[in-house]
């Protein structure tokens, strides 16, 4: 719970005793890792997005990493990606020697526009990996569309929309239109593992593959492996990672997802009393394009700081002092050093980009807010 007289932040977990004695539980059984709860909380994962397979996995950035890497892609090709997004959706292409290319955001959503994709793609991409920001679905069937003409695959980093749906209905995760998708279950995601990922997917060589980068690259069973001498044999076949997600984590990711229904209600309703507040106002506007299936990860703002008369350091010192946390979510990921010192991509080329950075900001929005926190954060905004 919220402590009273403390700040709130832009999200953190919602941790209740269903999940301590769950967590309990695991800690008194034989296995602490790799034991029977990754594999019952990958079952509950399919269950619930409807994919055939989930690799559960130590972080959210694991799962993007090794689902790059399951697609096998010759070094130098390049994959394209937002840059409103965490550093690690582009990441995850340089971890595995692919050039990242960035496309342009579409000013309503903030996902990644379907004109600058088209104008991205080129004869050397083989990997495009949407964001569906803040929960926002990202237009999977458009984006398969020009994947599929370009014979280059889909990852949808769904790091933020666990719970949220496509135009058609289906959950994001059920991998109708990418060939994998990737969750994070940081603390102050939809659900938490403390910290944890996973990768769903239709295809069972991919799956096959995740499961084997997951642990060093080793594999076991007569099926998959070259010999069998015994019993105590395995065998690596490629250089994989020890990216595992415990059974202490599992069983917490077990009960959270129990409560993400709940969870996404209540994140709702918190974004229904802000968006009433703030209606009408000149110099802010909730970010747009989000709609009854969006499992609102962030709750981003716009904010035009020149009519507000304030700076945004000076907005957010302001709101600190009155015991509320704001963020940026996020700087376009080409502006950070590492970036634009090795891959030389120009901010003008981001104009949508650049004006969004300029604007935006993340209140406090998670679903162990009270009410009173809810109308602390709208009276502080309001001044
Ligand atoms: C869009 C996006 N992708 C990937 C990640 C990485 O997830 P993790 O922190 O679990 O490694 C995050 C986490 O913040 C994220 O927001």
């Amino acid at each position: 719970m919220v402590k009273k007289s403390g700040t709130l932040p832009y999200g953190r977990q919602s941790i209740d005793d269903s999940d301590v004695a769950a967590v309990t539980r695991a800690l008194r059984s034989p296995f602490l890792t790799q034991g029977p709860l990754v594999a019952e909380f990958e079952r509950a994962l399919c269950t619930y997005t409807g994919a055939k397979y989930a690799v559960a996995v130590a972080n959210g950035t694991a799962a993007l990493h090794l689902a790059v890497a399951a697609l096998g892609l010759k070094k130098g090709s390049s994959g394209i990606t937002s840059p409103i997004t965490f550093v690690a959706s582009a990441n995850a292409l340089v971890y595995n020697g692919i050039k990242p290319v960035f496309a342009d955001i579409d000013p309503v959503t903030a996902n990644m526009s379907l004109a600058a994709l088209a104008r991205a793609v080129g004869k050397d991409t083989r990997v495009i990996i949407p964001v569906h920001f803040a929960g926002r679905s990202a237009a999977m069937k458009e984006i398969a569309a020009i994947a599929a003409s370009k014979k280059s695959f889909v990852i949808e980093d769904a790091a933020h929309a666990i719970g949220s749906r496509y135009p058609d209905g289906g959950r994001v995760g059920n991998c109708a239109y990418a060939d994998m998708t990737t969750f994070s279950f940081h603390p102050v995601k939809m659900i938490t593992t403390g910290e944890g990922g996973a990768v769903m997917t239709n295809d069972k060589g991919l799956y096959d593959r995740l499961c084997s980068l997951r642990s060093h690259g080793i594999v076991r069973g007569p099926a998959l492996m070259k010999n069998v001498p015994g019993p105590w044999y395995y065998e690596m076949q490629e250089l994989g990672f020890n990216y595992r997600l415990t059974d202490i984590q599992a069983a917490l990711g077990l009960s959270q997802l129990k409560k993400i229904g709940r969870f996404l209600l209540r994140r709702r309703a918190i974004v229904a009393r802000y968006n009433k507040a703030f209606k009408g106002l000149s110099w802010l506007r909730p970010l747009a394009g989000d709609g009854p299936s969006c499992a609102h990860h962030l709750y981003v703002v716009r904010i035009d700081f020149k009519k507000l008369r304030m700076s945004r350091r000076v907005f957010m010192e302001s709101l600190a002092a009155l015991g509320v946390g704001s963020q940026v979510h996020y700087i376009p990921v080409y502006r950070q050093p590492f970036y634009s010192r090795n891959f030389k991509v120009a901010g003008r080329a981001f104009p949508q980009a650049e004006k969004y950075y300029e604007q935006c900001l993340s209140l406090p929005l998670f679903p162990a807010m009270k009410d009173k926190d809810v109308e602390k954060v709208i009276a502080a905004v309001l001044g």
